[in-house]
């Protein structure tokens, strides 16, 4: 089967996707090939909460707290296509995702690549006798030191292509008349997230610095602020209107510019890449910080994304750090990620971070488009009917009318909210109520004319 009838096949089983049911979803996702009946079972069972799992990742468990598992349809990146798992409680995200990667899918594309692939180890020294000499200290010594590092904690990863590459020293500024040194450790943490890694080889290496410096080292961690290993995401979108263009670029220099517009334009990113984080049990915290650190690189925060018209095209691109893995960690012990992996078919923790990166961006684009035009309200407001009704206690008896009230209000004001629901659901059951006792009240009288009473 040639790659091109292959993604026809993947984007004829989208179509429609929303509108299934979870059964024919299932089916729609075992055609594609992403998901096996296997899978299936497994994510049937997960109405139960499973605490022994629970037990295996932190301390003090008393329960399990779960979240909704959907997927975004219609990604195509790189010229592959992807059904993305997202594991997320905020209405309208994975919608918005689909359907703006619908409208890229079939107008344009969305490309990644990376920057740099080693992530960074700290070693503090937090009082240093000559900053200078210990600088060319651990520079004499900087061969060995990698050697050691990479003959010992690193050894695995040295034979899977990874380990320590450099090492560079770093002077920090401090308020008083002492000065503080900062070793960084590069390493190559090749599929994996690197956390654990790196934070051993610092620790490994903490010794044999105090031994050629003659310092003392204070403490020893990453840093999330991964700069040398950067994914880029790209998207262009053909023959977009020009004053959708300009309202597009201009939101995206508002964000920026403005810190104020920048936090917010970036949880949206966040909102395409933390669903797809849990879902293969990454640490999303690691990224949040990655993320957040690096938009404020130059001093001021700034948007991770950027909007502009190239060659008449819009064309967005993402740039941050997504410190991810596809091995080791929750990734190996909790069965989703483990399915979730599957069903996305990585096998490159860049490749995992390029998904990532490209649905921030895509994500980022249905966003700030639904702003300049039609505005949020509407948008995240029809999609959260539904849920306005269930959280008013609506029967499925009454879901209908109580969409279709809900709608009218939100037509007429721009606005609905929980209390506008339990209105409408306490309004109904009162007419209900009056309509059934008018009934057996007429039928009573009925029967007493029949009976002749
Ligand atoms: C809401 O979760 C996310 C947005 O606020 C993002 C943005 O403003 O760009 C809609």
């Amino acid at each position: 089967m040639s790659e091109r009838s292959q993604d026809q096949i993947i984007k004829e089983l989208f179509s429609g996707f929303s509108k299934l049911t979870r059964n024919e979803r299932f089916d729609r996702l075992m055609k594609m090939g992403v998901i096996t009946p296997d899978d299936v079972k497994v994510l049937k069972s997960q109405t139960k909460p499973e605490v022994a799992l629970s037990e295996k990742f932190i301390e003090n468990v008393i329960g399990y707290y779960q979240m909704p598992l959907g997927v975004a349809a219609n990604f195509v990146i790189n010229k592959k296509s992807y059904a993305i798992p997202m594991a997320v409680e905020e209405t309208s995200i994975i919608a918005a995702a689909s359907k703006t990667a619908k409208w890229i899918r079939d107008n344009g594309e969305i490309t990644t690549g990376s920057i740099g692939d080693v992530i960074i180890g700290q070693i503090q020294i937090a009082k240093v006798s000559d900053f200078e000499t210990f600088k060319s200290k651990i520079l004499e010594n900087k061969q060995g030191l990698i050697d050691r590092a990479n003959s010992e904690p690193a050894a695995n990863l040295v034979k899977r292509g990874g380990g320590v590459r450099d090492i560079e020293v770093r002077k920090i500024r401090r308020p008083d008349e002492y000065e503080m040194a900062v070793v960084h450790v590069y390493m190559d943490p090749c599929e994996a997230m690197g956390a654990n890694l790196v934070n051993q080889v610092v620790e490994f290496l903490k010794p044999f610095i105090e031994l050629c410096t003659g310092e003392t080292v204070t403490m020893c961690i990453l840093s999330n602020l991964v700069d040398s290993k950067i994914t880029i995401a790209k998207v262009t979108v053909r023959g977009v209107e020009s004053a959708l263009v300009d309202k597009i670029v201009e939101a995206s220099i508002f964000a920026e510019e403005d810190p104020y517009r920048a936090a917010t334009n970036n949880k949206g990113v966040l909102n395409g890449i933390d669903p797809i984080l849990i879902a293969t049990g990454n640490d999303w915290r690691a990224v949040e910080a990655g993320v957040h650190s690096y938009a404020a690189r130059d001093g001021q925060y700034r948007s991770v994304t950027k909007w502009r018209q190239v060659n008449g095209d819009l064309v967005g691109i993402f740039e941050a750090p997504i410190m991810v893995g596809v091995v080791g960690g929750v990734t190996k012990l909790h069965p989703l990620s483990q399915l979730s992996l599957r069903m996305l078919g990585v096998e490159t923790s860049s490749e995992l971070a390029g998904i990532c990166a490209a649905a921030g961006l895509v994500q980022n684009l249905g966003a700030i488009k639904a702003l300049t035009t039609v505005g949020i309200i509407e948008g995240h407001m029809r999609l959260h009917i539904q849920n306005l009704s269930i959280g008013a206690g609506a029967s499925e008896l009454e879901m209908p009318l109580m969409q279709k009230k809900l709608e009218e209000i939100l037509s007429l004001k721009s606005r609905i909210t929980l209390s506008n629901a339990k209105e409408i659901l306490s309004d109904l059951r009162r007419q209900a109520k009056q309509k059934l006792s008018s009934t057996l009240k007429q039928k009573k009288e009925e029967g007493v004319e029949q009976n002749g009473v």
